[in-house]
């Protein structure tokens, strides 16, 4: 069985929830011995819980980043699907991510390096680096394979450690020290990704990737744009904002 549940509420909301058999307080659920509620639930059926009814779900990513712990703003599925595919990360690479964060990049990154991956992450915050790793130890549990993983506490700048990377992800707010720093830790084709929220981040995120002797390959932003259903039939773009994540550098080591 696994050691952790995901709940959802009927209009989506998720809680991941430990299986711990006591008494204790759920956030958002109350205080209750959860092992006792989800004896004879199984996944798609529904929970009454104080007023609400929950359906239990499978523990798959997108529960998991629906309803994990969060502190530092993390990395949506948009930008993390084109830092995977870019960077072409799968099975059997080492990939080093800094900073850790909440952990929201680090667990897309998990899912597809599967058993045979190492994933090192590097935070100088305790308390980011807390719930970053909270996430890691859920998904752990919840993946069918799970990469071998090394944290390692301080700016990456400072820890990087005397490994070979397939690839590098980079989101903090200075980025020039930390890629001087582990450009020289890709190995020879191996590619840097920069997640930069500003114009001026991602201009210091270029020269600093040249300077460092990489080729940029790419730069910019993705939009995404959602539609659905209107009442009186078709479909159109949703009201609301078209909001900006960050802009995204590539470049690779020739
Ligand atoms: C926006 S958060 C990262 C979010 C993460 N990518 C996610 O998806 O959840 C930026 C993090 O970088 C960390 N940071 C800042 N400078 C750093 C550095 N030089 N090396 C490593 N981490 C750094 C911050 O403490 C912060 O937790």
């Amino acid at each position: 069985m696994a050691e952790y549940a995901a709940l959802m509420e009927n209009e989506g909301r998720i809680h991941i929830v430990e299986l711990k058999d006591e008494v204790v307080k759920h956030k958002g659920l109350g205080v209750l011995n959860i092992v006792t509620l989800l004896a004879d639930i199984q996944i798609g059926e529904e929970v009454l819980v104080g007023q609400k009814y929950l359906t239990r779900m499978p523990t798959r990513l997108p529960e998991l980043i629906a309803g994990m712990a969060r502190r530092a703003q993390t990395i949506s599925a948009k930008d993390a699907g084109s830092f995977i595919t870019r960077l072409g990360v799968g099975s059997g690479d080492t990939v080093l991510e800094a900073g850790l964060g909440s952990g929201g990049l680090s667990l897309h990154l998990a899912r597809v390096l599967g058993s045979s991956g190492h994933l090192v992450t590097a935070e100088p915050r305790t308390e980011h680096a807390d719930v970053g790793l909270l996430n890691l130890v859920r998904a752990e549990k919840c993946f069918a394979e799970f990469p071998k993983h090394t944290h390692l506490e301080g700016m990456v700048e400072d820890v990087v450690p005397d490994l070979e990377f397939e690839a590098i992800i980079l989101d903090m707010p200075v980025h020039r020290p930390a890629i001087l720093a582990c450009a020289p830790k890709l190995t020879f084709g191996g590619r840097i990704a920069c997640y930069a929220p500003t114009t001026s981040q991602l201009e210091d995120c270029w020269k600093s990737c040249e300077e460092a002797g990489l080729v940029v390959e790419w730069a910019g932003e993705l939009m995404e744009r959602q539609w659905s259903p209107t009442s009186k039939g078709g479909m159109r773009p949703v009201n609301g904002p078209f909001g900006h994540t960050a802009f995204l550098l590539f470049a690779q080591k020739r």
